[in-house]
């Protein structure tokens, strides 16, 4: 038996819808394989400005860092619009990853066969396709100084130093190397400094890996070949922006942004989000998909506890729910059940086996 315990962060928007529906699936795992989980609940994103006055209190960055593991809903509000700086909702994000140190983000892109139709590409084109992003998670534009917006000029930095290209491009060396072993690197070397440097390191380390297969591309024809050739790609290696931008991309293959989960590795503690944003539009209504934010606990059972057979055990239980037919407002279609977002996570917990 292993002590599971969880910081979890829901958030704005749908953050809370989907939190609490992920945590029914973990529930379901816990009593079936015999764990102790524990979730200590803590306030994120414009709810906790408009709690506290900040939107990553104190408290909340002390539990994060306690660890072992952070799942964080999402976060933004239109409300915030106003603010800006460290008071805006996304700067507690960003200031949260960096401080877990989580500099590589694991986002899965794969097509389930249930859903083919839903994709927004054709069904050959998308049949099949399984890809993970590997996203540069703490430095890029995010995180460059100088930055600023002052009398009519704005400014951002895009600066990377080879130590943070190396470490992110290890974590896709060796992902690829369990999986078909191809690394496409991104990155603008045509036009960027920075990202020359970056396709520099990344084919000297590529030399540490003879038995992946390395292969550079500009970020423009990425995007290309991402709607009209997907089943090229095995691991994705990107910076921040192109990672973010891209994976979004990704998810209009799958069939909606909701499906989409990720890993944020390379601290001590592990950070686990659902792909999509808060999705104002929607919140209150109980209809978001959690999905993105039930394979994003799989995500953590399997990085922060090594409790791998738990893992699949969500990912088989989504897939046969997905088989049955059963499907939330995003991916509506013919010959389905509409499900609520809790109907939906319910049905994936009693599928636990
Ligand atoms: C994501 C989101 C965030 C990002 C926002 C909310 C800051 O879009 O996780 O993809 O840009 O990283
Ligand atoms: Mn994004």
């Amino acid at each position: 038996m292993s002590e599971v315990l969880i910081v979890s962060l829901p958030g704005d928007g749908i953050g809370p819808e989907v939190t609490h529906a992920m945590q029914h699936v973990l529930e379901a795992v816990a009593l079936k394989y015999g764990h102790e989980l524990s979730v200590e609940e803590y306030s994120v994103g414009y709810a906790a400005f408009e709690a506290t006055g900040t939107p990553l209190p104190d408290e909340t960055l002390e539990a994060c860092v306690r660890g072992p593991a952070v799942f964080l809903g999402a976060v933004g509000d239109p409300r915030a619009d106003g603010l800006t700086g460290d008071m805006r909702p996304e700067a507690a994000l960003l200031k949260l990853r960096s401080e877990l140190g989580c500099f590589a983000n694991l986002r899965p892109a794969k097509v389930d066969e249930p859903l083919v139709a839903m994709s927004a590409l054709k069904d050959e084109i998308a049949s099949g396709c399984d890809m993970v992003i590997v996203r540069e998670l703490t430095g890029g534009l995010y995180y460059g100084t100088p930055r600023g917006n002052e009398g009519g000029r704005a400014v951002n930095t895009l600066v990377y130093d080879a130590a943070e290209v190396e470490r992110v491009a290890r974590v896709a060396f060796e992902l690829a190397g369990r999986r078909r072993g191809h690394v496409t690197s991104v990155d603008k070397a045509n036009v960027l400094e920075v990202s020359q440097l970056w396709r520099s390191v990344v084919s000297g380390l590529a030399k540490e890996y003879p038995d992946v297969r390395l292969e550079h591309m500009l970020v423009d024809r990425a995007a290309m070949e991402l709607v009209t050739n997907p089943a090229r790609f095995d691991v994705l290696l990107t910076e921040n922006l192109f990672g973010d931008i891209l994976s979004d991309e990704a998810s209009a293959m799958c069939g909606s942004l909701g499906l989409l989960s990720s890993a944020s590795v390379g601290g001590k503690v592990g950070l686990y989000e659902p792909v999509h944003g808060s999705a104002p539009d929607i919140a209150g209504r109980g209809i978001a998909n959690p999905i993105g934010a039930i394979r994003s606990a799989a995500l953590m059972l399997s990085y922060s506890f090594g409790l791998q057979s738990e893992a699949e055990a969500v990912e088989r239980a989504v897939a046969l729910v997905l088989a049955q037919g059963l499907r939330t407002a995003d991916l509506a279609g013919p010959g389905c059940r509409a499900a609520s977002s809790e109907e939906f996570a319910n049905a994936v917990a009693e599928a636990i086996t």
